[in-house]
């Protein structure tokens, strides 16, 4: 386990560059998988989620070739073959991507082993509604003590499916699955991130047929081939954000290049209105502090084009900083507030709450799940000891942690290495005053 220790009070400033985006890259390798020729993927960032991804694929016969300098990744998926169980379960826990494997590998091989599941701790994460969407296909599933193994004796073939929740786990399953299966797809209740979208325009530069309609539907019709595709992952929009609020926690300047005011529309008129500035240049976004107040602000997270989970935890530590009662009701998962008791520890007064503290449907109200909290400021941060709890909380630890006055340690640390490339060496250029041990 390696740990930080953090000299706080010093606002970050300075520049770094995005590459491409954890939750679009991994996929996006998947679906190499489906290729009958190689594909290279470019701005693939030097992220543990990206390592895990490499060593399966590799356990499956193909080749990888990643330049973590420049982002290229090339992928012959050429000799596809069943991987060792022993060796896919030596995986077992680092990773939620692997649920993703199991419709290219049907289509390759007719039969796929995962491992058990890992991830971040933030809710029960649940994988139902990918098992009812691989059983719609056709696919035989089958439970054992290590993993899942998974087979399906007739092919895989088009599906009507109707998510009961806009996931997007469920929502890439589906894509995964559906253009390579015989006949025609239709998924309502789709999810429709943007980094969706660019998982489908690989699909079609691989050969695909999927049309996105109004209302959250996508229609796929199957194709009997695919070739390898040629692809810049869209930046990562998770990690623009994050660097931003803390710019704004630390009053700070940070110029995130490669940053797309697109993608994060949603997230920009929430920080202006905390009181954030930021200037759209030709090749990022400038984020700062302007100087002035900070405003609270009330949000609730939501399914694209929602405000994104991802965003409200390094979003909070700013928010501790606000003239008054800030409110945020986390929608998407159920134990998403697990890190404001490092902040409360810190100096920060920070209720969490059962009950919904907003309008938009929820499927936690009622039930036995902090999921709403409320946030008054400004409250002076100090330096404290702190665990790393999971990605983003780690990350917003670690801006509470340089916005606080005296010294922090912040211990387990690498968990933060699943998402943010040369997250240390970031800190260091935007002049964050730390030690590292390893
Ligand atoms: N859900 C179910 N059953 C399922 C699948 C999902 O109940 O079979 C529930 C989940 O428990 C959750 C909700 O549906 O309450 C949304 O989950 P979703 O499937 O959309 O999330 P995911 O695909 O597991 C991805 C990102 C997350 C991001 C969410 C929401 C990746 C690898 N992960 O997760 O990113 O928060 O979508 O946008 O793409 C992160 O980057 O730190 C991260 C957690």
């Amino acid at each position: 386990m390696s740990q930080i220790t953090i000299h706080g009070g010093k606002p970050l400033t300075g520049s770094i560059e995005l590459k491409g985006a954890k939750n679009l890259v991994t996929k996006a390798m998947v679906a190499a998988l489906l290729g009958e020729t190689p594909s290279v993927l470019r701005d693939v960032p030097h992220i543990s989620d990206v390592e895990v991804v490499s060593r399966l694929l590799q356990l499956h016969g193909v080749n990888i070739d990643h330049d973590p300098i420049t982002g290229d990744m090339h992928m012959d998926p050429s000799n596809v073959e069943q991987a060792r169980m022993v060796d896919i379960d030596a995986h077992a826990g680092s990773s939620r991507i692997p649920i993703l494997f199991c419709g290219p590998l049907l289509h390759r091989l007719g039969e796929a082993f995962i491992p058990g599941l890992g991830g971040c701790e933030i809710g029960n994460r649940p994988v139902d509604f990918h098992f009812d969407v691989l059983r719609s296909f056709g696919a035989v599933i089958e439970k054992l003590p290590t993993g899942t193994r998974l087979s399906a004796p007739e092919g895989l073939k088009g599906a009507k499916i109707n998510l009961p929740y806009p996931s997007v786990g469920a929502t890439e399953q589906v894509l995964l699955s559906a253009t390579t299966a015989d006949g025609l797809t239709e998924l309502s209740g789709a999810a429709i991130e943007p980094e969706i979208i660019d998982l489908i325009a690989i699909l079609q530069k691989m050969g695909a047929i999927i049309s996105v309609d109004t209302d959250r539907v996508i229609r796929i019709e199957g194709v009997k081939k695919l070739h390898g595709y040629n692809h810049r992952a869209i930046p990562d929009r998770n990690e623009a954000a994050s660097w931003a609020a803390a710019a704004l926690a630390t009053q700070g300047d940070i110029f995130v290049g490669g940053a797309n005011q697109v993608d994060m529309m949603t997230f920009l008129n929430v920080f202006r209105k905390v009181g954030g500035a930021f200037d759209v240049l030709q090749n990022g976004i400038r984020f700062y502090h302007p100087g002035t107040d900070l405003n609270p602000v009330v949000i609730e997270t939501d399914v694209h084009p929602g405000f994104m989970t991802d965003w409200q935890q390094p979003l909070v530590v700013a928010m501790t900083q606000a003239q008054g009662l800030s409110i945020v009701h986390e929608t998407v998962y159920e134990n998403r507030f697990g890190f404001t008791e490092a902040l409360n520890a810190m100096g920060a007064q920070i209720q969490i709450y059962r009950e919904c503290l907003g309008g938009t449907p929820c499927r936690f109200g009622q039930r036995n799940f902090y999921h709403s909290a409320v946030i008054s400021g400004p409250t002076p941060l100090v330096g404290a000891d702190i665990r790393v709890p999971d990605l983003r909380g780690g990350f917003s630890h670690v801006v509470a942690a340089l916005a606080a006055t005296g010294t922090s340690n912040v211990s387990n640390i690498q968990l933060i290495s699943r998402g943010y490339e040369k997250f240390l060496e970031k800190l260091d250029a935007l002049g964050a005053d730390f030690e590292f041990e390893a």
